[in-house]
């Protein structure tokens, strides 16, 4: 199995000055070859070549990294020359990039994503196991067409439902009331379940020709809020807004208002803060199902690049 390795940076590449600091160090300081020579066993798995993205802490990652990462992807299976990808991130963003790739990558075959709690030089640092255990989940072939995977910490998780929930701990990603899809048991990937939503081979998103994506924003919504983000995020020209809104993705009377006339020009969709459940029935709005805020709003760009269309929007966040 070839497997082709893009690095882009993080904790799993980061390194301190002491064996005991998990917090002090920098992100993105160690290259591809330094992550694959840590870990020689790889190459009893799979035919691994590396290739180095960038490297920064994931707090920085770009619309930019973004599509040279799907662009490449696209290109190498396209090409045929590998059968799987692992892709290295920081933890802080690694759901998001994970789940742009879900919308715009078109092959069947595993991508996955890893990284890592504690930079590689503290005393059992988890990057080394997280890498192999990627490796062996992108080479194996009950991977094929699950979509876009993370794995991290012994567990296989699905790019639309996995979420960073732990500032500090290597068990820091769950799928929440979803579930994990699988474990790498004892060094072997085994599936119990799948996510059922559109991805990859299924997905209408093409970021091929696209060098910039429609400006969205996120505003997270609270007890005694008013129109002030609201107010400036039009006046700045956004395309679409989410509103993390309360339970339900409700919304107070103040905010609600400028919000129903924002629509009228621009989309915007109602997600909620409370980290698990759809937001159903409201009227004014497209509903933002049960996708964190910060991934409605990647469906909400990659949508707003095919329609401005309300009922269209509405139809893929029912089936993304
Ligand atoms: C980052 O996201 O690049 C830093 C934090 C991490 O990788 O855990």
């Amino acid at each position: 199995m070839k497997i082709k390795i893009l690095a882009t940076g993080g904790t799993i590449a980061g390194s301190a000055n002491s064996a005991t600091d998990t917090t002090n160090y920098a992100a993105g300081t160690l290259g591809i070859d330094d992550l694959i020579d840590a870990v020689p066993e790889i190459k009893n798995f799979a035919e691994v070549s590396g290739e180095q993205i960038c490297n920064i802490d994931s707090k920085d990652i770009t619309e930019k990294i973004w599509l040279k990462l799907a662009n490449r992807i696209n290109e190498l299976f396209a090409r045929g020359d590998v059968d799987g990808i692992v892709i290295t991130h920081g933890t802080d963003t690694l759901e998001e990039t994970a789940y742009f790739l879900n919308l715009t990558i078109h092959s069947d075959k595993p991508v996955v994503l890893t990284g890592a709690m504690r930079p590689a030089t503290a005393i059992s640092a988890d990057g080394s196991m997280n890498l192999l255990n990627a490796v062996k989940v992108a080479a194996s072939p009950d991977s094929k067409a699950k979509g876009v995977l993370v794995v991290m910490n012994d567990e296989i998780h699905a790019a639309r439902e996995v979420t960073k929930i732990h500032t500090l701990n290597v068990s820091a990603f769950k799928s929440r009331e979803f579930g994990l899809l699988g474990y790498v048991n004892n060094g072997v990937p085994e599936f119990y379940r799948t996510s059922t939503r559109k991805h990859t081979g299924n997905s209408e998103f093409n970021v091929e020709n696209i060098f910039s994506l429609p400006n969205v924003k996120i505003i997270y919504h609270h007890a005694c809020d008013d129109e002030l983000f609201v107010e400036a995020a039009i006046k700045a020209g956004v395309k679409g807004i989410i509103c993390a809104g309360t339970g339900n993705g409700s919304i107070n009377a103040n905010v609600e208002e400028i919000l129903i006339r924002a629509a009228e020009n621009i989309v915007v969709v109602r997600s909620s803060r409370c980290g698990g459940g759809s937001v159903v029935v409201n009227k004014n709005f497209i509903d933002g199902d049960n996708l964190t805020p910060q991934k409605a709003r990647i469906l909400l760009q990659l949508a707003l690049t095919k329609t401005n269309d309300r009922y269209e929007v509405q139809r893929m966040f029912k089936q993304y």
